[in-house]
């Protein structure tokens, strides 16, 4: 059920969302979006691509925030353009930049958003109010002040303030930003929970985030989508490109330019490198890992796509990619 009461129904196996050649320039002549066309059903959909990769302004379409230049889209088989009000009606969104109002309290927020979302009846609102903030696992911080809230728990608010009407389809731009280990696996879990019974697009820039419970997702850079399909075909496809080595100290430096370290540790006199490109271009005695993980196989993915991701060195030191 939406705000409206209205009960959303699609025809059995069509997607839910349909995005069909959409190109957005925005003023000033930045193409965001380039052509791109998606389509996904239920479940959690994982949008990938590094910073500028048009990622929000997609979302921003798909949530009538933005008319685009050209192109077709459509949530649950309504128009975005030609029909905003109903699609409005169907999605939950929580923008990369939310905030609320920091000195409210978390529960008067949501009332006042459940009452902008047209939960009108005061004693229902007050019950889904409650039920959202079970959901997301903030009902013991209903009173407290939303400036007193950790990272991990605003974004749990956004999701709250996005689920108020219980909307079919929800769009998470980013979610994870500035959240902590233990809140970002949190945070997946949820994701993972709300996802057996909705539509979810999220967008990041960071591979773990999409985890187990997404089965399909895109990549996305420059406007246009490089990769569609399973995580474990970009798995399959990395497959070749991933190489274990350990090397003398002062080799790492030599490594030819093809070759990406994507993490390093001391071992012995050398390091244990973990390298992602070209068979040719490793290092002797370099060995292929058979099972890559995700992020490796972003990472040999955006570097065979010439797009090489810039890792942190701190991410690089501790032996992960974030
Ligand atoms: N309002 C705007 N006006 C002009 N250009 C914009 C505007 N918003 C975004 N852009 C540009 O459009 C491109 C895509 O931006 P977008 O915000 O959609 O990327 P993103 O994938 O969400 O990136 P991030 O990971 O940094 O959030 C970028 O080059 C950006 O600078
Ligand atoms: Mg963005």
């Amino acid at each position: 059920m939406t705000a409206s009461g209205d009960q959303v129904s699609v025809p059995r196996g069509a997607p839910s969302i349909v995005v069909h050649d959409v190109t957005h320039v925005y003023r000033g002549g930045v193409r965001a979006l380039d052509g791109v066309s998606l389509e996904l059903g239920p479940g959690l959909f994982g949008l990938l691509g590094p910073n500028g990769a048009g990622k929000s302004t997609l979302m921003r379409v798909l949530t009538t925030l933005l008319v685009p230049t050209s192109g077709r889209a459509e949530v649950m088989g309504i128009d975005v353009v030609r029909e905003p009000e109903g699609v409005r009606r169907l999605v939950g969104y929580l923008p990369q930049e939310f905030g609320a109002w920091r000195i409210a309290r978390v529960r008067e927020v949501l009332d006042l958003l459940g009452r902008l979302s047209g939960l009108v009846d005061r004693a229902g609102r007050a019950r889904r109010v409650d039920e959202v903030l079970e959901l997301v696992g903030l009902a013991d911080a209903a009173r407290r002040r939303v400036k007193s809230l950790s990272g991990g728990m605003l974004r749990r608010l956004g999701v709250a303030q996005a689920l108020l009407a219980d909307p079919p389809v929800l769009i998470v731009d980013e979610p994870t930003v500035g959240l902590d280990p233990a809140e970002r696996l949190r945070f997946r879990r949820l994701v993972a929970e709300l996802g057996r019974e909705r539509v979810i697009l999220l967008s990041t820039h960071i591979v773990s985030d999409l985890g187990d419970a997404c089965s399909d997702m895109a990549v996305i850079d420059r406007g246009r989508v490089l990769f569609r399909g399973a995580p474990r075909e970009l798995i399959a496809r990395a497959r070749g490109r991933v190489f274990d080595a350990v090397v003398a100290v002062d080799q790492e430096a030599r490594l030819p330019e093809a070759v990406e370290v994507v993490s390093r540790r001391p071992e012995g006199v050398g390091i244990r490198l973990r390298l992602v490109g070209p068979a040719a271009a490793m290092p002797n005695g370099a060995e292929a890992v058979d099972e890559p993980g995700f992020e490796e196989a972003y990472l040999a993915f955006m570097l065979d796509a010439g797009r090489p991701v810039e890792l942190p060195v701190e991410a690089r030191l501790e032996g992960g990619v974030e």
